[in-house]
């Protein structure tokens, strides 16, 4: 097979848009999926300008008719798809747990679990085509049960009822389609980029986007006999 082929979900900016540079640098065809069809093709058309082989395919995480037209078009343009990059998320908590709408509860859900699980399904018959698949899933250190029931944990303060517990459940969707595929060449792990400088959090993290694709990277190049089923940093691997 020639090089790889990439669909990176949510790669208008941030660090999808990192991840499907870093991808593409490394001669992958890379797909930029993005719901805003200007923004997309804007992020794909700048990727080109450097040199790199970009493509903007619509893609909206909540909807199903455009999960499964851009199915459909990388499967006619590529035939298949080796890396599959969950990384479109939303982060819309405005009150504390006992005050936050069940609106807002749904709608972090709908993008941020039940995306990656519809983005997921859909593209598993172009991931099964792949000699070597891997699906990454952009969680967050919040989603870590452990590390946020821990009060000395860096972020403890951070209780956000919406955002961390779709990170927890987009952790225990990794594993359930980890095991389905066990026996499989199609790895599927969780990432936890770290606190990234990005408009989710009014650019207030304190690492660049390049630092937070970088182990979406990593999990993404895993070799045949690497972990599936796991969540991890850079440093290695987290508590759930
Ligand atoms: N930044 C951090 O510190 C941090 C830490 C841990 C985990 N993460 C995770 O990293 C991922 C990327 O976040 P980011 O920090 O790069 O945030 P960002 O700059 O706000 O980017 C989020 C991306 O997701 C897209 N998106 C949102 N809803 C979508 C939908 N329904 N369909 C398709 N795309 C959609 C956005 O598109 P639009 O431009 O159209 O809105 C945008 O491209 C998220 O999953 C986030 O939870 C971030």
């Amino acid at each position: 097979m020639s090089e790889r082929v990439a669909l990176v979900t949510g790669a208008n900016k941030g660090i999808g848009l990192e991840i499907a540079r870093q991808l593409a640098s490394e001669g992958s065809t890379v797909w930029l999926g993005a719901r805003d069809s200007g923004r997309g093709e804007a992020a794909a058309a700048e990727l080109r300008r450097a040199g790199l082989d970009a493509k903007f395919v619509p893609l909206d995480v909540t909807d199903a008719d455009s999960i499964g037209a851009a199915a459909r078009q990388i499967e006619a343009d590529s035939g298949r798809l080796d890396v599959l990059v969950n990384n479109a998320g939303i982060f819309v908590d405005d009150a504390p747990p006992s005050g936050l709408s069940l609106d807002r509860l749904r709608q972090t859900y709908e993008t941020n679990v039940f995306g990656p699980v519809a983005v997921t399904q859909a593209m598993l018959p172009l991931l099964r085509k792949s000699t070597a698949a891997r699906v990454v899933n952009v969680s967050s250190g919040l989603g870590s049960l452990t590390q946020n029931s821990d009060p000395g944990y860096e972020y403890a303060a951070a209780k956000l009822l919406a955002y961390n517990s779709s990170k927890a459940a987009l952790n225990a969707v990794t594993i359930q389609f980890a095991h389905e595929l066990r026996d499989t060449p199609i790895k599927v792990n969780a990432a936890d980029p770290g606190y990234v400088a990005t408009d989710l959090n009014g650019n207030q993290g304190t690492r660049t986007v390049q630092q937070g694709a970088r182990i979406a990277i990593q999990l993404a190049s895993l070799p045949g006999d690497g972990p599936s089923g796991g969540f991890f940093n850079e440093d290695g691997p987290l508590p759930w």
